[in-house]
């Protein structure tokens, strides 16, 4: 187990917040630290490279293209301060998206397999539900539309949130994953009763 190297986390945590302070399509930086707190929580009792993982973390929505186009945010600071962990967190950054996944490619390291859980974790349950409808707001989607196959907020969960349950790397986190996504069926439920005015 490699320990995590505090001081480079802190500058890392106040090199996002300078990028991410004002984001509001759920990428901010709560859901940075969110996705860090959960990948700590998924490591726990493994042998890995502890400081590796938080920097995927705390890193991995810099350069996303919902964010900022070709920037090379991640990079920089990894090259500046830590360039001996460049190369093992740019592949887990650049490999773990859902547009990635289905793209093919695939995390390789078990630092990058917990990481991508926990980016996916929250994707799901009450905060996922927050997050795409925020999302959609922002990208001017509707609610819904009466479909669950256009480019509503609720289409979303059929077309990506419910398929991310299967796509769990790890025990625990596909633990999380269904109950988090058996709440979102409950909501999707309510909100059909109540869009039929029941
Ligand atoms: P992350 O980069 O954190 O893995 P994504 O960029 O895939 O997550 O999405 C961030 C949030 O935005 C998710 O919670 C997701 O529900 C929502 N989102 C992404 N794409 C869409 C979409 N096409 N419609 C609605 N919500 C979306
Ligand atoms: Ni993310």
């Amino acid at each position: 187990m490699v320990e995590m190297d505090k001081a480079l986390l802190a500058k890392a945590r106040e090199y996002v917040q300078g990028f991410l302070e004002k984001e509001a399509t759920g990428h901010d930086v709560f859901h940075t630290e969110r996705v860090l707190a959960m990948s700590i929580k998924l490591a726990e009792g493994m042998d890995l490279d502890l400081t590796a993982l938080a920097l995927a973390a705390l890193l991995h929505d810099l350069d996303d293209y919902k964010i900022s186009l070709g920037t090379q945010r991640a990079r920089s600071f990894l090259d500046r301060y830590c360039p001996d962990k460049t190369e093992m967190v740019m592949e887990i950054i650049e490999n773990m998206s859902f547009s990635s996944h289905t793209k093919g490619k695939a995390v390789i390291s078990i630092e990058g397999k917990i990481v991508q859980d926990a980016d996916r974790l929250d994707a799901l349950g009450a905060i996922g539900i927050a997050r795409c409808f925020a999302y959609s707001g922002k990208t001017d989607r509707q609610l819904y539309k009466g479909e669950t196959d256009d480019d509503s907020a609720i289409a979303h969960f059929y077309q990506k949130l419910l398929k991310l349950e299967a796509l769990m790397n790890t025990d625990k986190a596909k633990m999380i994953a269904h109950e988090r996504s058996e709440y979102m069926k409950e909501y999707l439920a309510r909100f059909y009763q109540e869009w039929k005015g029941e």
